[in-house]
């Protein structure tokens, strides 16, 4: 088990100095997460710590969860939905609630069509908001909270009801008015950070996914980081990035040929787009799925302006056979198919279109771990945080900050009259 980071296809577009320097700059950055006090409050997630806590009641609340709704609904936006909804997107969800996401926009048809598959269901709902003043998943709970007081009355209503804030937060008062059970958003965790807290792991183990598994993999990959801080896939990927983007190179593609990974991309997204793009600086961070968008992007990526790196997301079991069957009479001319399995086409046709690519000009990055499970998905979450981490200070930027995301909420209430 493990995850590998093959980063010698884009470290041959590099100067081998360079890259030597860059990977050395990295490593004592990858240190220095671990041995800096946490003065700024922004580093909580290093340790790992918050995933133990409140674990009992977490999984006290998802075992009923499990046992009683229909619908789970996980109300959140950016960083408090991410990380769980990815895992939970990508594996085989075993029978449970139906788990839908709120919080995330401010689409009426959107917040209808959901309240409508809530109708005459027994329904639970989880309220992640470490600043409980962002207003989509605020004003989808005063939604919520409306609708369940009038179907349940208080007093069932309160224990259907979790809210995931910080300590001291309004979030946390309301809990306690009224009985919700209160899980807490660790103050030094970010939200595009917190995958291991109670706001990741009350909707995987509601899920009925492998917590146990998922912290295991998170823990290998801290030990690794911290440990072989000088060289392991976190450093490795910052540097060769980091460089790539002094060279000009300002926009990253993820990309898997695994649709499952679809929401994994998102979550990479808005944790490189948040924590890089400041002080007018910044790798542009995207993601295409492959084949799919082979047949839009793929045109660009081939042959489009050269200022994209390309890093392949992958798993080397595929988690399914499926065998084309030779039938001589269809006259279709993909006879030279003939029992092949698609865990193979697949395969062929990722390492066609990265062999493409880089005689292109494209920087081809690969990350591929063994299996889509919890363990995996935990070791990438880490890895990919520790990598940003030292990415955004390679790059001269706070990647624990999001002033930006602020100024379009400042001029919103204003609009709104707050
Ligand atoms: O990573 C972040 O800090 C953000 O994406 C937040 O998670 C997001 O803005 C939601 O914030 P909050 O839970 O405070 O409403």
């Amino acid at each position: 088990m493990g995850t590998i980071a093959d980063l010698s296809r884009a470290e041959e577009f590099l100067d081998k100095g360079e890259l030597k320097e860059a990977k050395s700059r990295a490593a004592s950055l990858c240190r220095a997460l671990y041995e800096t006090e946490d003065k700024d409050k922004v580093l909580g997630w290093r340790t790992g710590e918050h995933s133990v806590m409140q674990l009992k009641e977490i999984r006290r609340k998802a075992e009923e969860i499990r046992r009683e709704a229909d619908v789970f609904v996980i109300v959140g936006v950016g960083g408090s939905n991410q990380a769980a909804r990815a895992v939970i997107e990508a594996l085989p969800v075993k029978e449970g609630p139906k788990i839908m996401y709120l919080g995330n926009t401010l689409s009426p048809y959107t917040i209808k069509k959901t309240l409508e598959v809530m109708e005459g269901k027994s329904v639970y709902i989880d309220v992640i908001a470490k600043n409980f003043e962002t207003l989509e998943p605020g004003s989808h709970f005063r939604i919520l909270r409306q609708w369940m007081e009038r179907r349940y009355g208080k007093e069932d209503m309160a224990r259907r009801i979790t809210v995931t804030g910080t300590r001291g937060s309004r979030l946390e008062e309301i809990a306690g008015e009224n009985g919700y059970l209160f899980l807490e958003f660790p103050v030094p965790v970010g939200g595009r950070y917190s995958a291991f807290t109670p706001v990741g792991l009350l909707p995987i183990a509601a899920a009925g996914l492998d917590v146990e598994a998922y912290l295991a993999g998170m823990e290998a990959a801290r030990k690794d980081c911290q440990e072989n801080w000088e060289d392991n896939p976190a450093v490795r990927y910052a540097a060769v990035r980091q460089l790539l983007y002094r060279r000009g190179y300002d926009i990253e593609m993820m990309v898997s040929f695994e649709p499952r990974y679809g929401f994994f991309a998102k979550w990479w997204v808005q944790l490189f787009g948040e924590s890089e793009g400041k002080g007018k600086k910044g790798i542009f961070p995207a993601t295409s799925i492959y084949s799919e968008d082979l047949h839009s992007i793929g045109q660009y990526m081939q042959d489009g302006r050269r200022n994209l790196i390309e890093t392949f997301l992958s798993a080397k079991e595929p988690g399914a056979s499926v065998v084309v069957e030779p039938c001589p009479d269809y006259g279709d001319r993909f006879d030279y198919l003939d029992n092949m399995d698609f865990a193979r086409i697949n395969q062929a046709a990722e390492e066609a279109t990265w062999e493409a690519h880089l005689k292109g000009g494209v920087p081809c990055i690969r990350f591929q771990v063994d299996k889509v499970c919890e363990r995996s998905f935990g070791e990438l979450y880490y890895y990919f945080m520790a990598a940003c981490a030292v990415s955004g200070q390679l790059m001269g930027v706070n990647p624990f900050d999001q002033e930006g995301v602020e100024e379009y909420k400042r001029s919103m209430f204003g609009a709104l009259g707050k």
